[in-house]
């Protein structure tokens, strides 16, 4: 199973793929926790590139290299965990380059979504979990943790394209994507979640 956490930067998506990964490996389940950029050696090496706040670059090639460093992630990690029957966590996959670089950077979905096309496959979410949060909030976390990345620099009219654009890919495809108030604690987004993945086992939403 094939699972992905997306959401604006700082409202929690590491803490609630933790919280994921102990639960379902107490159930004795064998679990891989990733993350893009990145998740394979190369794809760390583009991660630095894409974040470094010393690179300018083009908005396509920005893109570019997010679906760069996912083909290599896709191929040589995502799909062979999911082969020896691992449960896949994947810290932001394709959504984020639809919301980031497709509304955020005003590249357009649908074109990012061409350039995501082959870097991606078959290889879709079988659920993913949009955590939503205020953008004042947002921000004042992403602040909390000190210095900011170059995506994380990109202004406050960016970070609100980037919202608009998460919301609308979740109305898009309700049956994948669960929106989720990234404001509750915790406790009760672990819980909603839990409980979310155990039906999942027994009832997979597309009837798969
Ligand atoms: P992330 O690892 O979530 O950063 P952080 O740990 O600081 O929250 O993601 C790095 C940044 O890359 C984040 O701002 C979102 C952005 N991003 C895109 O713009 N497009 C993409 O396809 C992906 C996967 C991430």
């Amino acid at each position: 199973m094939f699972i992905t956490f997306e959401g604006a930067d700082g409202v929690g998506k590491t803490t609630q793929m933790e919280l994921l990964r102990e639960r379902l490996e107490a159930q004795g389940q064998e679990v891989l926790l990733t993350r893009e950029p990145g998740g394979s050696p190369i794809a760390e090496k583009i991660r630095g590139l894409l974040l470094d706040r010393e690179n300018d670059m083009d908005d396509m090639t920005e893109a570019y290299l997010y679906a760069a460093a996912r083909a290599d992630h896709v191929r040589r990690v995502i799909l062979p965990a999911l082969a020896r029957g691992c449960v896949v966590l994947c810290d932001r996959y394709v959504d984020s380059s639809l919301a980031y670089q497709g509304f955020g950077r005003e590249i357009g979905a649908q074109a990012v979504w061409e350039i995501n096309r082959q870097a991606v496959g078959r290889c879709m979410p079988y659920r993913t979990y949009l955590m939503a949060l205020g953008r004042q909030e947002a921000e004042r976390r992403v602040r909390a943790r000190g210095e900011m990345d170059r995506m994380e620099s990109a202004g406050r009219a960016f970070a609100q394209r980037v919202d608009e654009g998460f919301a609308l890919l979740a109305q898009r495809a309700p049956e994948r994507i669960m929106v989720l108030d990234a404001a509750q604690t915790k406790e009760v987004l672990a819980r909603l979640i839990a409980e979310d993945v155990a039906k999942l086992k027994t009832c997979p939403p597309d009837g798969r």
